[in-house]
């Protein structure tokens, strides 16, 4: 039956060129969707980043089925449901040590405005109110709620929307022409992180609430930091009091090969968000890890009986959402999909380089589970990004493009036969030297 398009407006879409031409899924499993005529489409970028475990769990459906039946909905304001608490406490044992105090959110751009509030929250019960400018980095992508646009690094999230935006300042970004085709971490560029020491020269350290880094920038095309950046970053923030957030958003639950890239980076935040794979992808939830001190720090400031924290959602630690999380953790623990995607990550990044002198391949990057694909660019910025990312769909391959870049990132359940037919397709599209 023909689908009436004329009343969903999609988000970050080109609503004109879907209408003309749709591209839809109507199921999937695994790591494949099929169209509503019944043709196979691999799922290169685990959905949005998502679905890390792969399409149709059913142990996430049966606990989701099971939740809404025992406790559809509770509110979360001065009342709470058990299995809040036993989700937390599970994430809690995930996380880098010292990061135990878990808000909870329903998207990545909930859970970076939650963060920017708890900085500030933490900076006024410190007795320093004056800390409320932010630090993010050029070409970050942080979400699309006002704090989150503010911080955006990608320009064109923020271009469309003067007047909204609070208090930041920008770093560079890391990548450099000589980095072109590394595979893993670039040698050079820690000291780019010095832009932060700038900064806190240009307008005060003790002006500034946070730094906002994504640990590999994902949404841009995938960009690996530099060996000892993230370090460097962290030493800087101590050094002025400043506190370090991760937005693990893309990066958590197992796609850099540890659970947060924080650990395998070996750099510990204060606060860290994520979102997307801690459900699979199978329902909205998010989360803002914070360590111990800051929650213990905002809620000892307040004496009146009053929320400690002014802030919080009508679907903050849904029962249903934390349902479908646990169910999600336990298939990682039992499948020991964090190790899988680690011990993959060789596999599948040599099936990425192999893209390497393909007519349309301008740059390759990769880490662990995930990848960017820079190609040559077209007419105008972003459109070979588009007629690359429709003529793969075509030829049954799904992959997320941003601008020119393709974020090339399969689920960990992937199988290496899986990994040589996406890379089959991507091989066969980006060599066609005419494409345009
Ligand atoms: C690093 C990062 N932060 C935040 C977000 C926003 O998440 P959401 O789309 O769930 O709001 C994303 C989404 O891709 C992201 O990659």
């Amino acid at each position: 039956m023909p689908v009436n398009m004329d009343h969903h407006w999609l988000p970050f879409s080109n609503n004109r060129l879907f209408h003309a031409e749709p591209q839809m899924f109507e199921s999937a499993k695994g790591v494949k969707y099929w169209t509503p005529e019944g043709r196979e489409v691999l799922d290169g970028s685990s959905g949005l980043f998502t679905c890390a475990a792969g399409h149709g769990r059913s142990e996430i459906a049966e606990a989701v089925y099971e939740q809404i039946q025992k406790l559809d909905y509770t509110p979360h304001f001065q009342r709470a449901a058990p299995i809040s608490f036993e989700l937390a406490e599970k994430l809690s044992g995930l996380l880098p040590e010292g990061l135990d105090r878990i808000f909870f959110a329903s998207s990545g751009s909930e859970a970076v405005d939650s963060a920017i509030k708890i900085c500030l929250a933490y900076h006024k019960a410190n007795g320093d109110p004056q800390r409320t400018k932010l630090v993010s980095r050029a070409w970050g992508y942080h979400g699309v709620n006002l704090g989150g646009t503010s911080l955006a690094g990608m320009v064109g999230n923020r271009r469309d929307f003067g007047g909204i935006t609070c208090d930041v300042v920008h770093m560079r970004h890391t990548w450099n022409e000589d980095q072109r085709y590394t595979r893993g971490q670039p040698e050079d560029g820690a000291h780019l992180a010095d832009d932060l020491e700038a900064i806190c020269q240009t307008y005060g350290g003790e002006t500034i609430a946070a730094v906002f880094v994504e640990p590999i920038a994902g949404s841009i095309g995938t960009i690996v930091p530099p060996v000892g950046y993230l370090k460097r970053l962290r030493e800087i923030a101590d050094k002025y009091g400043i506190l370090l957030v991760f937005d693990e958003v893309i990066t958590g639950f197992g796609r850099t090969g540890a659970a947060f890239a924080s650990q395998e980076f070996g750099v510990t935040p204060d606060v860290m968000t994520m979102a997307k794979a801690l459900t699979n992808g199978a329902i909205p939830m998010s989360a803002v890890a914070v360590k111990t001190e800051i929650q213990t720090r905002v809620i000892q400031s307040i004496t009146a009986d009053r929320p400690e924290l002014m802030h919080g959602y009508t679907y903050s630690a849904h029962p249903v959402a934390c349902a479908a999380a646990l169910a999600t953790l336990k298939i990682y623990e039992d499948d020991r999909l964090f190790e899988r995607g680690k011990a993959l990550s060789d596999t599948f990044l040599d099936l990425v380089y192999s893209l390497r002198n393909l007519p349309q391949v301008t740059d390759l990057r990769g880490y662990g589970m995930m990848s960017g694909i820079q190609l040559k660019p077209g007419a105008a910025p972003g459109e070979k990004g588009s007629i690359v990312q429709r003529r793969l769909f075509d030829e049954g391959l799904h992959v997320k493009a941003t601008g020119d870049a393709l974020i090339f990132a399969p689920a960990l359940v992937s199988t290496e036969e899986e990994l040589t037919q996406m890379t089959a397709i991507l091989q066969k599209t980006l060599g066609d030297a005419e494409l345009a």
